[in-house]
């Protein structure tokens, strides 16, 4: 497929994060078993709920414009991520070392969506898509909350640990 334009672009970008949203919400409830802690669990079980809205909004602004529809494809980079995610759980037990290690790989995905949900926002601006860049604006903001409450929820641990 040739992209032309900063539509193209845009249109290609919300299809492949509409995969990943939808990756990331077969992934979740993964995490969420995976985890000791039983507070990560929760923030894990919020995020999925989270993550189902997002979805929704992704729709919302497909609607919003008339001429854009999200495409079918892959997200391969959050495949791989979300891999990565099962290789550490495959080589840990449950306990505080393998929630270390689920924090990491989350927050891996967290930052790859606030990349990806950042991007989205300056070229719906730049296209004049309002309504678009506000909903997308409150995907971000939630991914950057979940991003400093997995760095909150790090610290909490490490302090159980040694206390
Ligand atoms: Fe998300
Ligand atoms: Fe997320």
């Amino acid at each position: 497929m040739v992209i032309k334009n900063a539509k193209e672009l845009f249109t290609h970008l919300l299809s492949d994060t509409n995969n990943a949203e939808k990756q990331i919400t077969k992934a979740l409830p993964k995490l969420a078993r995976a985890a000791d802690d039983p507070q990560l669990a929760e923030a894990f079980k919020h995020h999925l709920e989270e993550t189902q809205g997002q979805l929704e909004r992704l729709e919302k602004v497909a609607d919003s414009l008339p001429d854009i529809r999200i495409k079918r494809m892959k997200c391969h980079a959050m495949e791989g991520l979300i891999e990565e995610g099962q290789e550490l759980i495959d080589a840990t037990e449950k306990g505080p070392v393998r929630d270390a290690g689920l924090i990491g790989a989350a927050q891996k995905v967290e930052h790859y969506e606030i990349a990806t949900y950042g991007t989205l926002c300056a070229l719906a601006e730049q296209l004049g898509f309002t309504e678009a860049k506000n909903l997308l604006a409150e995907t971000l903001k939630e991914e950057k909350s979940t991003d400093d409450k997995l760095t909150q929820l790090a610290e909490t641990l490490v302090n159980k640990k040694a206390g």
